[in-house]
Parts: C-alpha cells; sequence; structure tokens
C-alpha cells in the first residue's frame, strides 16, 4: 500500500511531588468530595521551584527515544505542544532542543493545547510520508501550576490541572495490510475559533488597547490565570469528541468493538463517561489517568499511553482510537495500531 508512519517509542514524566485534593482543601476553598464527585480526580503532581516545561519534555523525551531503541542524535525533527510554555517566544521545543543538545535539526512549537498531541502526530505522519524526516519527537509538556491562582477565586480552574510530559517517535513503515500492520490510519483535526475564549489566558497580550501587552490593572482582575465556561466546554467536548471519533471509525472502516484501548483526552472523568455512553463504547477499555495526574493538556495522551503500556492494558498490535477537545476550541481524533 506504501508508506507510513509508526510509534515506535513511548515515554512520561511527571515531577516527584504530588498534591492530593485534600491539600488543596485550605489554599482554595474545596473539598476533595466536590473535585471527586464532578471531575474524578484526586491527586496531581506540580514541580518544584526551579523546574520548567522544558525539563519535564526532556525527560519524558529521552524515555521515548530509549523506548524506540534510538539514540538522540536519530532523532531529525521535534514537534512540541504546550500551552505552559517556558518563555512567550521562542518556542519551548527550541529550549528542549538544546537541552537534547540535538543542534540544527527542524524543530516546531504548535498550540493546540489539548489537542496538541492528536495535531503533532498528524504533521509528523505528513512530514514522514513525503520523505524528509524519518525519526520524529512528538512532545507534550506543560507546567500548569506555575500559572494558575491558587486562591479560592481560582478554585473552579486550578484544581483540575497538573503538570507533566509525554512523547512518542514516529518513523515511516511500509504498509502492506492497513488493517493489520502498525500505523498511525487517520488523524482528524478540526478547531472553531469563535469559542476561543469559553476557554482562555487573556493576558498579556497584544489585544489589549494601549501600548504595553501588561498592565497592574490586568493582573488585578486575574487575566493572568486561565478563564473558563466550565458548562459550555463540558457539552462541546463530550459531543466533539464523540462525532470525531465515529468519523475516524467510519472513514478506517473499524468498529468501536474493533478497539482494544480507547486514549482520551483527560479533562473529566465524567467527560470520558458521557463519550461512552453516547456512542455505546465498552467503558472497560477506556484507559483513564486522571485520578491520578489531573489535566496535563498537551501531555494527557501520551503520558495516558506510556501508562497504559506499563500496566499491561496496551500491547505492540493494539488497536488504539483517541479522540480530545480544548481549548481553542480544537478537537480531533487518531487511530492507529500500535
Ligand atoms: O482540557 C480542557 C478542557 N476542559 C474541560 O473539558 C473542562 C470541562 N468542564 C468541567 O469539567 C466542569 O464544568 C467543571 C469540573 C470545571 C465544573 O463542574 P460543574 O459541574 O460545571 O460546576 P460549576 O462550575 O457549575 O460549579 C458548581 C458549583 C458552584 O457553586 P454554586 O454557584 O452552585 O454555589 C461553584 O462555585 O461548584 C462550585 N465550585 C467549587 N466548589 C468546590 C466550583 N469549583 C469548585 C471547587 N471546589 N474547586
Amino acid at each position: 500500500m506504501g508508506i507510513g508512519s509508526r510509534i515506535v517509542g513511548v515515554g512520561s514524566y511527571v515531577p516527584p511531588k504530588i498534591y492530593e485534593n485534600k491539600d488543596l482543601e485550605e489554599m482554595m476553598d474545596t473539598s476533595n468530595e466536590w473535585i471527586v464527585q464532578r471531575t474524578g480526580i484526586e491527586r496531581r503532581h506540580w514541580v518544584d521551584p526551579k523546574s520548567s516545561t522544558s525539563d519535564l519534555a526532556l525527560e519524558a523525551s529521552l524515555k521515548a527515544i530509549k523506548d524506540a531503541g534510538l539514540e538522540k542524535t536519530d532523532i531529525d525533527m521535534i514537534i512540541l505542544g504546550t500551552l505552559s510554555p517556558d518563555h512567550d517566544f521562542p518556542g519551548t521545543g527550541c529550549f528542549l532542543q538544546a537541552k537534547l543538545d540535538l543542534p540544527e535539526i527542524t524543530v516546531l512549537d504548535i498550540r493546540q493545547q489539548c489537542t496538541g498531541f492528536i495535531y503533532g502526530i498528524s504533521i509528523a505522519d505528513k512530514f514522514i510520508k513525503s520523505g524528509s524526516h524519518k525519526n520524529i519527537l512528538v512532545v507534550g509538556a506543560e507546567v500548569h501550576s506555575k500559572g494558575l491562582d491558587k486562591t479560592p477565586r481560582g478554585r473552579g480552574v486550578s484544581v483540575l490541572f497538573g503538570d507533566g510530559a509525554g512523547a512518542v517517535v514516529m518513523q515511516p513503515v511500509e504498509v502492506n495490510d492497513p488493517k493489520k500492520d502498525p500505523h498511525l490510519m487517520t488523524t482528524r483535526l478540526h478547531a472553531d475559533g469563535k469559542y476561543a475564549k469559553e476557554l482562555w489566558l487573556p493576558a498579556p497580550g497584544m489585544a489589549f488597547e494601549g501600548s504595553e501587552r501588561w498592565s497592574e490593572e490586568l493582573m488585578a482582575e486575574g487575566l493572568h490565570y486561565p478563564q473558563m465556561n466550565g458548562k459550555v466546554v463540558f457539552v462541546h467536548a463530550v459531543k466533539r469528541m464523540a462525532e470525531s471519533l465515529t468519523a475516524a471509525c467510519k472513514e478506517t472502516g473499524i468498529k468501536f468493538e474493533d478497539v482494544d484501548c480507547f486514549l482520551f483526552h483527560q479533562a473529566n472523568l465524567r467527560i470520558n463517561s458521557k463519550v461512552a455512553e453516547v456512542l455505546g463504547l465498552d467503558e472497560s477499555k477506556i484507559f483513564n489517568t486522571i485520578q491520578d495526574f489531573g489535566n496535563t493538556t498537551a501531555a494527557t495522551i501520551p503520558l495516558g499511553m506510556d501508562e497504559a503500556i506499563k500496566a499491561g492494558k496496551l500491547k505492540k498490535g493494539d488497536l488504539v482510537a483517541s479522540a480530545a477537545f480544548g481549548s481553542g476550541f480544537t478537537w480531533g481524533s487518531a487511530i492507529w495500531r500500535y
């Protein structure tokens, strides 16, 4: 059939320090019961003051490269998704590249938030199929904890997010039997920017009137913290993830019951249950990690993939279906045989 791409290495990393729900109770006037009931989250990992997004990305990348049986010098492109960059510019991919000591290779930063990993593997697939690159590192990494409002004002958002990174290495593969051979079968990518302000980080920003992107007033209003209309996001997430996954399965001729492991974005356990309910999926095949890591945005899917492999829930040759939804709004789905 021709050349496709496949995931040949997987790795993840979370910082060691764990914050249980009860650790947030006093900080944010919340409760373990509220967080567990509304989201399924029990704990999350948050970085120490010295660590940055590229530090977490580095650890996950080194593990993925090792898992692929490669030397880091084999990598010829880095695609990095994050909404919590080390700095506004340059992209965090450049900081990761320097830490990996891989000068001159192609680096691409992408800004698709919770859908970043699905966009990332889709872009890697196209570069691989073009023949221009052979060992592409796709990374999702986030340090949310340094950007959250950890007072009662921020509790609707801040209890949800954790720090972490996940990475995969993708390579070309000869695909003879598209139903059976390990490869990325399809990705579907979407966005609708009219909902951009339903989940966003307003400040600092060039769109503010005036000659500076930053002011004391913006800070006093808390506009340098993420703002979310949770109920609107929830409803759209269920609809769009279900819709995109259905289309991906139809396109590839795959029935939901053929799928061995569903790796969904981890924003809320109730979102994933609802998607399962709407589509009639076997919920035991959805591998959730939100209980232990919270929402790690661009990292949830590769981190989940690594955890599923470690837990024996995902083996080479298994069929994986993935879907994500997040800020932008962006959403998408992917199907691959591992
Ligand atoms: O990955 C990015 C995509 N993000 C998502 O997909 C998130 C989607 N949205 C959600 O998961 C849910 O909307 C949330 C978990 C964020 C919120 O759940 P909800 O059931 O929509 O709650 P709510 O925001 O409507 O708040 C309900 C109540 C409010 O109190 P009143 O007005 O009913 O008295 C809030 O003030 O819960 C209160 N509340 C909290 N209470 C304790 C909000 N946050 C908290 C909290 N602890 N952390």
